[in-house]
């Protein structure tokens, strides 16, 4: 497995892999790798010659008073997870690498970055764009793996992709959950005991409204009322967001297969984030 620590060499590198004809399967991450990142690494071998995992916790997408500073880091973990998972290249850039002196340039997505989580933190899609942009740039995959459970991020990317004509497939994976329901992410580790079974009641909430769309309910608000009242049952949660949307991120009045319902909360100080579409979720 190689680690490249250099934009440059990681170009390299990328230019020489596809000039011998090998496609290239991209999994950009911020490290701290659990298995929802590595059934993203199994996708992209599955469906690529050549996996990259980039590691980057990236400044952009953190708002003044967010988590950047106690983000959780794990360089050593994460890269013995990528040699056992079979990852062939680790992308490791440091921040002065990808936002040299003098930086100014920024992809701004527009409506679909705006309600939901980019209402709750401003700059954050503004964020994610710019860096995977340049990622994309940089690593020039085929294919790039993004988890559903950042469903609005993977909306903006699809766009992005779509309205700047990049040359690369983004494909996306479930979300991985623990045997309790919930969702795997780097952020359940600053949960503590009390708030991580807690937490379990973002799943049910969102399992009870999918719950009554099977049983034939359709009224959007009345499914979102359903998610409230199952996460009022826990004081130790406060609802940011609750939502219904379809793939483009536009307001559902009445529910449908495309329908997904978006849940934001804190779980004591943590900002967790989950979803769930009505159909196949
Ligand atoms: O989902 C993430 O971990 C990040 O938002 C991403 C896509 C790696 C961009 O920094």
């Amino acid at each position: 497995m190689l680690v490249i620590e250099k934009v440059e060499k990681m170009a390299a590198v990328s230019r020489k892999l596809r000039g011998g004809g090998k496609t290239i399967g991209f999994v950009p991450t911020m490290g701290y790798l659990h298995e929802g990142h590595l059934s993203l690494v199994g996708l992209s071998k599955a469906q690529a010659d050549v996996t990259v995992v980039s590691i980057f916790v990236n400044p952009t997408q953190f708002g003044p008073n967010e988590d950047l500073g106690r983000y959780p880091r794990d360089a050593e973990g994460d890269l013995k997870k990528c040699k056992d998972s079979g990852v062939d290249v680790v992308f490791f850039p440091d921040a002065a690498g990808m936002y040299p002196e003098g930086y100014c340039t920024y992809v701004d997505v527009g409506r679909v970055s705006e309600g939901l989580c980019g209402a709750s933190r401003p700059g954050h899609f503004r964020g994610v764009a710019t860096v995977v942009a340049k990622l994309f740039n940089i690593v020039k995959p085929d294919r790039a793996f993004f988890g559903q459970k950042d469903f609005q991020q993977t909306v903006v990317i699809r766009r992005m992709v779509r309205d700047l004509n990049m040359d690369v497939e983004v494909v996306i994976g479930p979300t991985m959950r623990e045997p309790d329901g919930l969702a795997m992410s780097s952020r359940n580790v600053y949960l503590a005991p009390a708030e991580r079974a807690a937490a379990t009641r973002l799943y049910a909430a969102l399992s009870a409204a999918k719950g009554l769309y099977s049983s034939g309910e359709r009224d959007a608000g009345r499914l979102k009322a359903r998610v409230q009242e199952v996460l009022a049952e826990e004081p130790l949660i406060r609802p940011e967001y609750v939502e219904a949307v379809d793939n483009d991120m536009r307001t559902a009045e009445t529910a449908g297969g495309d329908t997904v319902i978006a849940v934001a909360a804190r779980v004591g100080s943590t900002r967790l984030i989950d979803n769930l579409p009505l159909l196949n979720g």
